[in-house]
């Protein structure tokens, strides 16, 4: 019998926990029904961590992490750390940011489908986003989250801040590599988005691209300045199939993106490196405000959990179990608070996991 698949679980804080748990349900659900059992090894991060041991990643956590085959992430942060100490350097979202970058996880897939039963709460007309499914391939270790100088620093007229956004050539080919490849197992097209009529970043990044795209002339390639694409996004998403662009320009369009499909909770999440290995997270925060309460929609981490199976652990047939599981809970007109239409009783994050797992067995 071939080892069991190890998962490596960092639930974090505010409801990154609660969504956590419901996934791991669905997960352990999906998994048996396929004969595969799964090896879970917890660990804290974010604020949890600096709790517990005054750093948001402890270095054997990452160690950790780069034994395993795959890992569930919840979410990180909350006011307890971020607002009560600005300055601090100790903070929960370098949890994340250390995973990534420890890990050389440069390509962060997040797929945008509008499932039929959600068109109606769907912040934009139904007409706009049924059908919509695209894919934002978002770079993920370099740009203006990485790149050094980052620093804050004195001068005689007061403090000033610097933060860098620098790309190489490998940095672009590689992720734009994976978007050509993954836009072949899809409707082969890919936009690329930048802000070449500034920043010289992006026009390195719009040549590169377009190198890469030579060596898929069954690909259509098209470019996009972001600030045209936030307006697109809105006004024809069904127009596209897979986005790639660079870290913060992906950060924002996501979340942008996640309106479409009714609401940020919504949303998965796989970041990739050159391997297998992956981590999956919905693309929402801690969300302090509605944490402990039981409220919070699991479907964003649930589906999380299929992209696990599919990019970790090549288990497509237990993956679409899930997403069909998703869908037919949603069908069945189950909403949680965060997505419920006006005067709709809500589940809770237990009542959609159940929901689930009812709809997979
Ligand atoms: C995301 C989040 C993170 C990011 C934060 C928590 C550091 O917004 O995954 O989109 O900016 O990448
Ligand atoms: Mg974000």
């Amino acid at each position: 019998m071939a080892a069991a698949p190890r998962i490596v679980v960092l639930p974090g804080d505010g409801i990154g926990p609660e969504v956590t748990q419901a996934a791991r349900r669905v997960l352990d659900v999906a998994t048996e029904r396929i004969g595969v059992r799964l090896d879970y090894v917890d660990d804290l991060v974010g604020g949890a961590a600096i709790d517990a041991y005054g750093v948001a990643l402890r270095p054997q956590t990452l160690r950790l992490c780069k034994t395993a085959d795959a890992i569930l992430f919840g979410a990180v942060g909350g006011p307890r750390w971020d607002d009560a100490a600005p300055d601090s350097k100790v903070r929960p979202g370098s949890a994340l940011l250390g995973l990534r970058k420890g890990l050389g996880l440069f390509a962060n897939l997040r797929p945008v489908r509008v499932d039929p039963a959600m068109v109606a709460t769907s912040a934009l007309r139904p007409e706009r986003v049924r059908d919509v499914d695209l894919l934002v391939i978002r770079e993920l270790t370099g740009g203006l989250y990485f790149s050094r100088p980052k620093r804050r620093y004195s001068t005689p007229r007061g403090e000033a801040a610097v933060d860098t956004m620098r790309y190489s050539t490998p940095e672009i080919e590689r992720v734009a590599v994976r978007a050509f490849e993954l836009a072949r197992m899809r409707r082969r097209q890919v936009c690329s988005v930048d802000k070449a009529n500034v920043l010289e970043t992006s026009r390195l990044w719009r040549v590169v691209v377009s190198r890469v795209a030579q060596g898929y002339p069954d690909v259509a390639c098209s470019h996009m300045l972001v600030d045209a694409f936030a307006m697109e996004l809105l006004r024809r998403p069904q127009a596209f199939d897979v986005v790639v662009t660079e870290n913060l320009f992906g950060d924002i369009l996501t979340d942008e993106a996640s309106m479409l499909a009714g609401a940020l909770g919504m949303l998965p999440s796989a970041s990739l490196g050159a391997g297998t290995l992956g981590l999956y997270e919905p693309i929402h925060g801690s969300a302090p405000d509605i944490a402990g309460k039981g409220i919070a929609n699991p479907i964003g981490a649930i589906l999380s959990t299929a992209l696990l199976l599919r990019w970790s652990l090549n288990r497509e047939e237990a993956a679409q179990a899930i997403e069909g599981a998703v869908s037919q809970a949603l069908a069945s007109g189950l909403r949680t608070a965060d997505i419920a239409t006006p005067g709709q009783r809500a589940v809770g994050t237990v009542g959609m996991a159940d929901a689930v797992i009812a709809a997979l067995r």
